[in-house]
């Protein structure tokens, strides 16, 4: 696909919630290869967003288009087969289960789902094998596949879940403030695995952080949200001079230093 092909697009979506308006008349497009940060204050509607656009949630107005297919009404599951993968705010990994353990559950109900034919069992289960290696060797922990998750870092529990957001294969993964709580050592690790997501996998990736080192060193482009609205978008130069971005940001600290 072209460069400015847009896989992700989102118009004019709203989601309510009892009087409130979590999302209000969001629009937004991510672009095929771009990484692209979703930020705003606490409550400014990041995760509701998140929902609406991976099927977690309906919206009751707008539409999500991805990859030129209209998905507004389509179930989560659907969206996951068309190529949309998602972690979330809070972790949702096994911790009693090994890393190896929590990689071959994704891999396998994704194969599950992928093998029409029936494949031998031998070769189904090699492929399996073959797969979450890869994925492994990918988040850089081959090294601790046979130890339990509950034990492991942060850090490394947050790359056990995008490992398992890459075994459905997706093209656009969104990755809901995968570095939040992280020492800064362990956020540069997953800030680098975001990168290769892109460079060395061709994603596309849809991320929310409150970082502002991490979001303007790391996004293309940059959506800010504010109670429930648009506020900005842009790239991290024209983000980081917005008024409007900053007024919504203050006293909180966070673009003081950038
Ligand atoms: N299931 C729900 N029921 C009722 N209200 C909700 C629900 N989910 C979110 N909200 C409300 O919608 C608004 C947006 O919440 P959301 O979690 O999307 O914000 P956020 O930008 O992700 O915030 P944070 O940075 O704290 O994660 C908030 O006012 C929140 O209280
Ligand atoms: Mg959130």
């Amino acid at each position: 696909m072209a460069p400015e092909t847009i896989l992700l697009d989102a118009s004019h979506v709203s989601k309510v919630f009892g009087g409130v308006r979590a999302v209000d008349d969001v629009s937004m497009q991510v672009r095929e290869g771009t990484i692209h940060a979703l930020i705003g204050p606490n409550g400014a509607g990041k995760t509701t967003f998140f929902n609406a656009v991976s099927g977690y949630a309906m919206p009751e107005s707008g539409h999500v288009s991805f990859r030129g297919k209209d998905v507004t009404r389509a179930l989560n599951w659907k969206r996951v087969a068309m190529g949309m993968g998602r972690t979330f705010q809070t972790p949702s990994v096994f911790p009693e289960l090994t890393v190896d353990e929590n990689v071959r559950l994704g891999v396998r109900a994704h194969a599950g789902q992928a093998f029409r034919l029936r494949t031998p069992r031998g070769a189904a289960a090699a492929a399996v094998d073959a797969r979450v290696d890869e994925l492994l060797r990918f988040v850089n922990l081959a090294a601790q596949r046979d130890r339990l998750v509950a034990e492991l870092a942060h850090g490394s529990q947050r790359l056990v879940e995008i490992a398992m957001s890459l075994s459905t294969d997706p093209v656009l993964v969104l990755l809901d403030e995968p570095m939040a709580g992280l020492a800064e050592a362990e956020t540069d690790r997953i800030v680098g695995v975001i990168r290769d997501l892109r460079t060395r996998l061709g994603l596309t990736v849809l991320f929310v952080e409150h970082n502002m080192r991490v979001v303007l060193s790391l996004a293309d482009r940059i959506t800010v949200l504010d109670r429930g609205k648009l506020l900005a978008e842009g790239t991290p130069a024209e983000i980081a001079a917005d008024e409007s971005v900053r007024d919504a940001y203050l006293g909180e600290g966070v673009l003081e230093h950038v």
